[in-house]
């Protein structure tokens, strides 16, 4: 049985991840510093069911804690590494863009480093779309130039994709680097518009439109994109990047209606001018990873929509 660093392994995306892992017979050591960011009380809660399991085990670090993490390394015999813990979401970094390089790039050098000295055998990276920035061309593509981030977060992932092509040429190792987009389903961060504006609109309250609701996300189901990690995961590649998209993008306007038809309820909105740091269309290319990882997402988002908010009743209301 192998054994896998999760960082980040409370989130939103770790959980899920680590669940997915232990039904694969894998041993998963998870890493997470539990911050405040949203509430450390959900992050537990995403983890309450693994916790039974003694396949599964949780350490509260900081993965800038270089001596923590060392210690984990050296209790624990790891194979691979999925290194998922970062500050996300794009408006914060614009107020903190000190802390986003020191969690994203000092810790990811952290982590790399760690890995190189206990010689682990593949390192997955968790990248976003957000470093193709404005780009015009759609889809986006992973030979695209991606040299105009419009936000520290996004500069972030693209300076922790450097970092780790760069350990990867030095010391022979097998780093894959995920760009993620737009990422929703069940434990989805409270802090993304999936859940702000189901939560609003359940509420009867107002939400915010940036925009003229014409913009548009790849939003990628929380279930295919973990099987695009776990992918990544198990082909050992030298250095890789590849998008994990859904490859259909969805108009704002066309994703509330959605979420009104779900819950049965009007959406009252109130239109914002866009914000400083959001892009106007993100678009995946995924024929690189479909050939490469075999990664096919299965789940649209009217049906990955429902499931979400099939589970925010449950756990939200
Ligand atoms: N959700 C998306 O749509 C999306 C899109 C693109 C990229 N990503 C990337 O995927 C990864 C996971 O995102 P998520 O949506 O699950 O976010 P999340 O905030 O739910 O999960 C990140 C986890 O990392 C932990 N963490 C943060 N700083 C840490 C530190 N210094 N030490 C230890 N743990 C720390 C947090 O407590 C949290 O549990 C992140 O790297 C994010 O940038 C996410």
């Amino acid at each position: 049985m192998k054994t896998i660093l999760v960082t980040g392994a409370a989130g939103f995306i770790g959980s899920s991840t680590c669940e997915k892992l232990i039904k694969k017979k894998y041993i998963v050591v998870g890493v997470d510093n539990l911050n405040d960011y949203y509430s450390p009380k959900v992050k537990l809660r995403n983890v309450n069911e693994i916790k039974k399991d003694p396949k599964f085990r949780l350490y509260q670090t900081d993965i800038r804690d270089f001596n923590g993490i060392e210690k984990i390394f050296a209790q624990n015999k790891i194979d691979k590494v999925i290194h998922l813990a970062a500050r996300a979401g794009v408006r914060p970094s614009l107020e903190q863009p000190r802390l986003y390089f020191d969690v994203n790039v000092n810790g990811t050098l952290i982590l790399l480093e760690l890995a190189k000295e206990f010689k682990v055998k593949n390192f997955v990276f968790a990248s976003s779309s957000s470093v193709y920035g404005e780009n015009k061309k759609v889809p986006f593509s992973e030979e695209d130039l991606t040299e105009d981030q419009i936000s520290p977060y996004a500069s972030s992932k693209k300076s922790g994709e450097l970092i780790c092509r760069t350990y990867s040429h030095l010391f022979n190792m097998n780093v894959s680097c995920l760009r993620f987009f737009t990422v929703y389903g069940p434990r989805g961060r409270p802090d993304m518009a999936p859940f702000i504006f189901t939560d609003l609109i359940s509420k009867g309250r107002t939400i915010d439109m940036y925009g003229d609701g014409t913009s548009k996300r790849d939003y990628t189901y929380i279930d295919d994109i973990t099987d695009g990690i776990i992918g990544a995961l198990e082909k050992d590649f030298r250095f890789e990047i590849f998008n994990l998209g859904n490859s259909d993008p969805i108009p704002l306007k066309n994703f509330i209606s959605i979420i009104e038809k779900n819950l049965g309820k009007k959406a009252k909105i109130k239109k914002k001018p866009m914000q400083q740091g959001d892009v106007l269309i993100t678009y995946a290319d995924i024929a690189k990873a479909k050939k490469m990882l075999g990664y096919n997402p299965k789940t649209d988002i009217e049906q990955g929509m429902k499931k979400f908010i099939e589970w925010y009743k449950k756990n939200n209301s």
